[in-house]
């Protein structure tokens, strides 16, 4: 039997930091309002020159010094990512040439804010399918550019930034199981109603925007990251116990401590980095997976369970040793 397992992680953040009190500027709002209600300190900013792929090339690259990869091992890319640098080629494709890959597959998969684990659930396949023996899968998203900075009620949530994994076949696991979910009833609740065949105006004028209802996201996933979390324990007989790190989406700090409650995970075996990089969609769980893996909390053996949640609505978790 072949498993992947995770062998280097990587992260990166632009540099320009927004806190809360430099929200206060733009819009009508508070750091204790932002911070009460979410957990949100600040939040990474691209600059204007900085494209999603920027950060998911600085991301990568740390990732394969962490898993003493050379580049050229590499035999099969997927990029999580909403917010891709073209319509196409994908943002994949443009990694991979930055890269020096040749001929390996590299496609985008777009599942929003679960993007991470959509990416992680196919480069596992891929693995266990023999279709690959090295994996990049990556989540980095510029979502600063689909925010319309003048509304409070989605502009202080979301940040910018990218984080990365390497994936390697091996003898044991590693990745024991992931668990995706998708439920397009809840689409209209968190989207960019704008792309290239609808609503296309909207881009060419620079208004295609995140618009969300904010209270029904907040019950909704909280249901969802429970009920997800507990069928990837149930599917490898393990309890909380046995689980080392919580890694959950960073969407905010109420969902994240109201899932683990309900899980029984006590809160200091969550990896919570919301304060300091607010929602970055699908960045947010290899970015902070990566934190909690160079500031030596998570350590060679420990069994994560991560899980994501976003806009579709779609959701996912899994279960793995690191
Ligand atoms: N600053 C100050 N006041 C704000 C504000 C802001 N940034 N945004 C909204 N408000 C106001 C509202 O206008 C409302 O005022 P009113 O009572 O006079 O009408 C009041 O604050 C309460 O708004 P409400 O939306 O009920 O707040 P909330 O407690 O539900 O918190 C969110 C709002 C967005 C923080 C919360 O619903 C949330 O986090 N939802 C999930 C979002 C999410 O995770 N999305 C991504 C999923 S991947």
């Amino acid at each position: 039997m072949i498993y992947s397992k995770i062998c280097g992680t990587g992260s990166y953040l632009p540099t320009d930091v927004m806190t809360n009190h430099d929200l206060e500027k733009l819009v009508d709002t508070s750091h204790d309002w932002i911070y009460t209600r979410t957990g949100i300190e600040q939040r990474h900013i691209a600059q204007s020159h900085e494209s999603t792929c920027d950060l998911a090339e600085e991301a990568s690259r740390a990732a394969l010094n962490a898993a003493g990869i050379d580049s050229s091992d590499i035999d099969l890319i997927v990029i999580a990512t909403t917010t891709a640098d073209q319509v196409f080629p994908s943002t994949a494709c443009i990694l991979q040439e930055r890269l020096g890959i040749k001929d390996s597959p590299a496609f985008d998969v777009q599942a929003v804010c679960a993007g991470f684990l959509y990416a992680l659930d196919i480069a596992d396949k891929f693995i266990r399918t023999e279709s690959a023996t090295k994996a990049l899968v990556i989540g980095a998203e510029t979502f600063s550019r689909i925010i319309d900075w003048t509304d409070r009620t989605t502009c202080v949530l979301f940040g910018d930034g990218a984080g990365a994994v390497v994936l390697e076949a091996a003898a044991v696991p590693g990745i024991h199981s992931t668990h995706l979910r998708a439920n397009g009833a809840y689409k209209d609740l968190l989207s960019v109603p704008v792309g290239i065949s609808r609503n296309f105006e909207q881009i060419i004028n620079g208004s295609a925007y995140t618009q969300m209802q904010g209270g029904e996201v907040f019950k909704i996933a909280v249901k969802c990251m429970e009920q997800i979390a507990i069928e990837a324990l149930e599917a490898n007989d393990a309890d909380v116990e046995q689980v080392d790190w919580f890694i959950p989406h960073q969407a905010n700090s109420r969902i994240i401590a109201s899932t683990a409650r309900r899980l029984g995970v006590s809160m200091d075996k969550v990896v919570v980095t919301i304060n300091q990089h607010g929602n970055t969609s699908a960045a947010s769980i290899p970015l902070a997976m990566d934190t909690a893996v160079r500031d030596g909390r998570i350590k060679a053996g420990d069994n994560l369970l991560i899980e994501g949640f976003g806009g579709g609505f779609t959701w996912g978790s899994a279960y793995l040793t690191y």
